[in-house]
């Protein structure tokens, strides 16, 4: 394939050298003309394994060559990848400018061309980015329309300074986000070889992605980063502890808590995190990340009652009360702090949870609930009909088929619905159904 890259830094001079090895044809562009000439000349632009080697072949081979013409490389090529810088600006936005003036000279380069072009973002960008602001500034620049003169989609790139060949020939996955098929034919083509899955998804999807990969990332380094100095105030091998965490491949290690879904409560999570907290206090040792995960937790209880509340609707029927299904533990329930809120405001409220049973809760369980809710007696319905029947607003947080199917029966069209827990086959409601968060 003839292909223009846009941008030589660690990701376009990576990409450049590494198509250019698998056989295409690639033309780079820059606007620093230290690092065409560095190319020119078969050398790299930046330092990374491999890349000396790999640069003079594939320059030596005329698969690879630069130019500072962005229209030109434009006419010369099928698909162009655009990896120019997105960094930081002083209040912490992201700096387009970069981008922003380059499609403006793709713009006007694809107004000449007689071919369709395909346009693949692989700068981070914000989400909604592509399809806001870039699409527009294209479509006037060329005077042409996105979907039938031109195509563009999002690829994030997930390679590693220092890793960047390697990264390249095994990535994590492949990610496109496209709105019609030319593009992610195109790219499969180009990328469909990798020892990894191709995934297809939204424009908006792939941007986030990308961003939410790399927040994980720091968050897994700092999370590991607190763990050790905590350890290290209690005279406990951080690697070993780190370790043996890894190697729990069920919980740890896996998908486990990473489904959207609501807060976390119960009788373990927050007591220990708040015991963690307590002990590094002792010892002087700030951790501010783990500091701020009840507060995080609390924001998103906080979010579901906002909510409930924006619906102005003043029955509300809670259907779960413990803090997860299939347990009657009311300890630190999210659902239990939602139910207090709701009766601090002055709305009714009826609650059902089928294993909650008032005559059989005991020690700190009852405590809790009496603390919290002192009416729960008063509350709590044996039947999800009469709390179905009686509100004006359902809040579902309990993860149950029966549950389910009583709501798809007894629920009315004048009703509102908010979706805790992912309710299976949400759209066979009859009725507006909200999520937390989706
Ligand atoms: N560095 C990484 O490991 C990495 C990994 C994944 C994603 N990313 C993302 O990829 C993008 C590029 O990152 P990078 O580290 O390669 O950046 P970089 O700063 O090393 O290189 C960007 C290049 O773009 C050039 N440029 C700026 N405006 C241009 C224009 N109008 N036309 C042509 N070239 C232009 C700059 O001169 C520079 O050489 C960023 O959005 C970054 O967030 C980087």
């Amino acid at each position: 394939m003839n292909i223009s890259i846009f941008g030589l830094g660690y990701v376009g001079a990576v990409s450049l050298a590494c198509l250019a090895r698998d056989g295409h044809h690639v033309v780079g562009v820059d606007v620093d003309p230290a690092k065409l000439d560095l190319i020119a000349a078969g050398k790299t632009p930046v330092v990374e394994e491999g890349m000396v080697e790999l640069m003079s072949k594939v320059v030596a081979s005329g698969r690879a060559r630069v130019t500072a013409d962005a229209l030109q490389a434009v006419r010369d090529s099928e698909l162009s990848l655009i990896c120019v810088g997105t960094p930081s600006a002083p209040n912490g936005s992201q700096d387009q400018s970069a981008v922003l003036r380059l499609v403006e000279q793709l713009g006007a380069a694809v107004r000449a061309l007689e071919r369709l072009h395909v346009f693949v973002f692989r700068s981070t960008l914000a989400p909604g980015t592509v399809e806001e602001v870039l699409v527009p500034i294209l479509e006037r620049a060329s005077e042409k329309r996105e979907g039938r003169d031109f195509h563009v989609c999002f690829q994030p790139e997930f390679l590693r300074e220092g890793s960047s060949i390697r990264d390249y020939d095994h990535p994590p996955f492949t990610v496109v986000g496209a709105r019609h098929p030319e593009p992610l034919a195109r790219l499969r083509a180009l990328f469909g070889h990798l020892p990894c899955d191709f995934h297809a998804t939204s424009i908006r999807a792939a941007e986030a992605v990308k961003y939410s990969c790399n927040n994980f990332h720091a968050l897994k380094i700092t999370f590991a980063n607190e763990t050790a100095r905590l350890c290290e105030a209690l005279g406990v091998d951080p690697f070993e502890v780190m370790d043996l965490l890894c190697r729990d491949t069920q919980l740890n290690i896996s998908r486990a808590y990473l489904r959207p879904g609501f807060a976390f409560g119960g009788s373990c999570l927050p007591k220990d995190l708040r015991a963690t907290l307590y002990l590094a206090k002792q010892r002087d040792v700030e951790l501010p990340m783990h500091a701020a995960i009840l507060a995080s937790n609390r924001v998103h209880v906080d979010h579901a009652i906002a909510k409930v509340l924006a619906t102005g609707r003043r029955r509300v029927g809670l259907v779960g009360l413990a803090f997860k299904t299939g347990t009657d533990d009311l300890r630190e329930s999210p659902l239990v702090l939602m139910a207090e809120q709701f009766i601090g405001k002055g709305l009714s409220l009826l609650v059902y949870d089928p294993e909650v049973h008032l005559s059989q809760l005991l020690g700190a369980n009852r405590r809790f609930i009496e603390q919290h809710l002192p009416h729960i007696g008063s509350l709590l319905r044996g039947d999800i009909e009469t709390v179905i029947n009686e509100s004006d607003v359902l809040v579902v947080g309990l993860n149950e088929r029966r549950a389910f199917d009583a709501l798809r029966r007894h629920v009315r069209k004048d009703q509102m619905v908010l979706d805790l827990v992912n309710v299976p086959d949400r759209a066979s409601l009859p009725v507006a159904v909200e999520g937390l968060c989706w």
